[in-house]
């Protein structure tokens, strides 16, 4: 299957390169990291972003640290890569999948050590085949959100529906197909779909660069709309459902996604839309209860005074730039996983499709 036109990473056992998603979709641009400190540095810098593709491209940094390894002792090796974990940890806040990506490396690693490995070439082969595991099953899992998203049909009482999504939740932000973008694909392959609005998601313009680029390579019809239009629109009568990504949600169902996702939520509810979160089951913190307890990014006011890289504000005018917001449990239709759409009550029923 197609699954994107363009590769957002590429791993050659050797280096990883990724698309340079902060030139997109003007210029496509591979930028080659050698080593953790690259990745780290990727994932801070927006080289790569969105929450599967970080997860993905934060275990290839661990490959990375691996492969990098000259010589050594099975506990300096342990305790190299245990450091570069740090390093690639501390790249972004908010996105559970880098932690949870980087977590299942440490575990891999350690167990092997804890069964009596003694081999630190074997360790290492260990180490970069549970990264290349995490690519793979992160397409799988995509498709699988993607599939089963057509249950959405079943409540939206119409032949055709218009959607609007926020930000980039798509091939570029996972290892391929998206999850709220592989739902609109999905949807579109079995002819749902009659459009779809596409908030251009200021500061960082992903929705406007990158998700409508994703539309128009696969020809679904789009719109670009500012945000400040979505409200406009509903009203109108033009838009069926929201279907957006998620950073981390939390136990009780209460969401991270990208600034902006909480006031789609509170204008969906206004309206009576349809609100779906589209995610990975790995995107469900279950250590974290509520949204309360989840840590909001806070981006440089350059990337608000500048658009593109041309100043819009005088430097002397102070700026926020939280990077992500929390759409309350209450607000959210389902939440489509690869285990199922789940349905509110949040609180038991992520518990119970967990054990599923
Ligand atoms: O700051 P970004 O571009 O990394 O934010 C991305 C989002 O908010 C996405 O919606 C989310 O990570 C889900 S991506 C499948």
């Amino acid at each position: 299957m197609d699954i994107n036109n363009v590769k957002t990473l590429i791993w050659d056992r050797n280096s990883l390169k990724l698309i340079d998603q902060r030139e997109l979709p003007f210029k496509q641009i591979y930028i080659e990291t050698k080593n953790s400190n690259d990745v780290a540095l990727a994932i801070k810098d927006m080289v790569v972003r969105g929450a599967p593709a970080i997860g993905v491209t934060a275990a290839y940094g661990v490959a990375l640290a691996a492969i990098n390894f000259k010589n050594g002792s099975i506990s300096e090796f342990e305790k190299h890569i245990k450091d570069s974990i740090k390093v690639i940890a501390s790249s972004r806040p908010t996105a559970v999948n880098l932690f949870w990506a980087l977590e299942r490396m440490k575990k891999t690693l350690e167990e092997k050590i804890s069964k009596g490995e003694k081999s630190v070439q074997a360790l290492k082969e260990t180490l970069i085949s549970e990264a290349e595991k995490i690519e793979k099953e992160d397409i799988e899992v995509n498709l699988k959100i993607g599939k089963n998203s057509l249950q959405i049909f079943d409540l939206v009482k119409k032949e055709k529906i218009t959607i609007l999504t926020h930000c980039n939740a798509g091939g570029l932000a996972t290892a391929g197909y998206g999850t709220a973008l592989g739902v609109i694909r999905s949807l579109n392959s079995a002819g749902f779909v009659k459009c779809v609005y596409v908030d251009e998601t200021r500061p960082y313009l992903q929705g406007a660069r990158l998700t409508a680029w994703e539309l128009h390579q696969e020809n679904i019809p789009y719109y670009v709309i500012t945000d400040n239009m979505a409200g406009y629109f509903m009203k109108e009568g033009k838009i069926d459902i929201v279907v957006v990504g998620a950073d981390r949600i939390a136990a009780n169902g209460d969401t991270a996604n990208k600034i902006g996702t909480y006031s789609l939520s509170v204008l969906a509810k206004h309206h009576n839309l349809l609100f779906f979160i589209a995610a990975p089951f790995s995107t469900i913190d279950f250590n974290t209860r509520d949204g309360l307890n989840i840590i909001i990014e806070q981006r440089p006011a350059q990337e608000v005074r500048k658009v593109l890289g041309v100043q819009i504000i005088p430097e002397y005018m102070p700026v926020l730039n939280p990077s992500f917001d929390i759409t309350p449990s209450e607000n959210i239709s389902g939440i489509i996983t690869e285990k199922g759409l789940i349905y509110p009550p949040f609180n038991e029923n992520l518990y119970k499709f967990l054990k599923l």
